[in-house]
């Protein structure tokens, strides 16, 4: 049994230091001096983005990749590619960012929210055959945290009901489906490079596609409406904008490239060992990782708290996340909160999603029924990525929830406001 009393009473975590993220130095100095000397600063006239989505693309193992200003964007892109629009709905899990969700609304398509299985935390292909109607027009699978869903069950309802399948990748940058890389197995594919995000350049995204004509469309609608190189067959003129990434963007993309098989490794190795020692806890589950799953999403490692334990007892959630949150020096959250009590997803608080009272009644998101997502938020305790890629990782949450389990009273204490007992 551990001696040392727990960090969040002002004991020694059991990480030395807290995380550097991103990790940086001279390469990434030498990439951005590159952009500032040659003094091709955008996309036009640039090399850095077209290099990068080619690097990106063979990552992968997608057709095609188009960078994007962020991960929303290229959501919101990818609808718009696909034709989506008033009418149209497109069936989004409860549990994900709001920006999924929001990407859809901005199209002026409905997201139909749907409940996520209790065991992946994603999209349970059972609820979203349930939640078709003749107006379905896509489906959007999101690859949550560590895990996926089941991709080629989607991938199957897709094709037989002639839906497009839309992956948000925006945590699985490395990730592998029995040989397909994330992002590969959907009509169009999504990711963001945000600071959270495995791969990051602070901001930034691109959308993915196989499909010529789509990868056509996605060109115009990020530059403006210019017509793509060689454009392909089917190709008309649309209304674009500008959602470039810039060559300061690429430029980091790419030195991080270099860091990434590395690092996904890594969080791999890490996660292996962190999943064993939470099931041996007997107060943590993590969520399943499906047997086709190769490589798993290393974007965190998202665990479900047990009540009523016989280690831990009726010590609330929040405490455990404090006290893990102290110990390994990393911010230790809930997951994303359901989208039908989110605060951040309010459809209703932007005067131009009222399209008619139809619109406005149908994007209302207390229409859903998420008691999983709900379920599954109220006891989550989330493990960011960048926890597992110190030294001596591996054995950071078995200490920590040795710890846990070894000051349960102490915790116990804590949480109801009584003072604790002496060490
Ligand atoms: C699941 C999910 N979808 C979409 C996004 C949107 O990406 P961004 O923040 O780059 O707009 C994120 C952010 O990382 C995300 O986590």
């Amino acid at each position: 049994m551990p001696e040392t009393s727990l960090a969040l009473f002002g004991g020694e975590p059991v990480a030395a230091d807290p995380p550097r993220w991103p990790q940086r130095g001279p390469q990434e100095a030498r990439m951005l001096r590159e952009v500032l000397d040659d003094g091709q600063w955008s996309l036009h006239g640039g090399t850095r983005c077209t290099r990068f989505e080619s690097r990106f693309a063979a990552l992968q193992g997608i057709g095609r990749v188009l960078t994007v200003s962020n991960g929303t964007i290229a959501l919101q892109l990818a609808c718009e590619a696909l034709g989506l629009g008033p009418g149209d709905e497109v069936i989004v899990p409860g549990l994900t960012r709001p920006g999924t969700a929001g990407a859809v609304l901005d199209a002026n398509a409905v997201p139909v929210l749907v409940d996520v299985d209790p065991d992946t935390w994603c999209l349970d292909p059972a609820a979203v055959e349930a939640a078709m109607t003749e107006r379905t027009r896509a489906v959007v699978a999101v690859h949550l945290y560590g895990t996926m869903p089941d991709l080629m069950a989607l991938a199957a309802l897709a094709a037989r009901y002639g839906l497009a399948l839309i992956e948000d990748c925006a945590h699985a940058p490395g990730a592998r489906w029995e040989g397909y890389g994330a992002g590969s197995v959907g009509t169009l594919s999504c990711f963001g490079f945000g600071m959270s995000n495995t791969l990051t350049a602070g901001e930034g995204g691109c959308v993915a596609t196989a499909d010529p004509l789509l990868a056509g469309r996605l060109a115009g609608l990020r530059d403006g409406g210019r017509p793509p190189a060689g454009s392909p067959p089917g190709w008309r003129p649309l209304q674009g904008g500008n959602h470039r990434m810039t060559e300061w963007q690429a430029a980091i993309l790419l030195a991080q490239c270099d860091r990434f098989a590395e690092q996904r490794r890594r969080r791999e190795t890490v996660t292996r060992r962190w999943r064993e020692a939470a099931l041996a806890s007997g107060f943590l589950r993590p969520a399943l990782l499906l047997p086709q799953v190769e490589r798993p999403p290393g974007h965190a490692l998202a665990l479900s708290y047990i009540p009523d334990s016989p280690l831990l007892g009726d010590i609330p959630v929040a405490t455990v996340r404090a006290a893990l949150a102290a110990e390994l020096r990393v911010p230790v959250e809930p997951c994303y909160r359901p989208l039908d009590t989110s605060p951040a997803y309010l459809p209703h608080s932007k005067p131009r999603h009222h399209l008619s009272q139809e619109y406005w009644e149908a994007i209302d998101p207390r229409r859903a029924r998420l008691p999983h997502c709900a379920r599954l938020y109220d006891s989550s305790v989330i493990l960011p990525h960048t926890a597992m890629l110190r030294p001596g990782a591996e054995e950071h949450l078995p200490q920590a929830l040795d710890r846990l389990a070894c000051h349960a009273g102490q915790l116990r204490d804590w949480a109801a406001g009584r003072p604790r007992a002496a060490v």
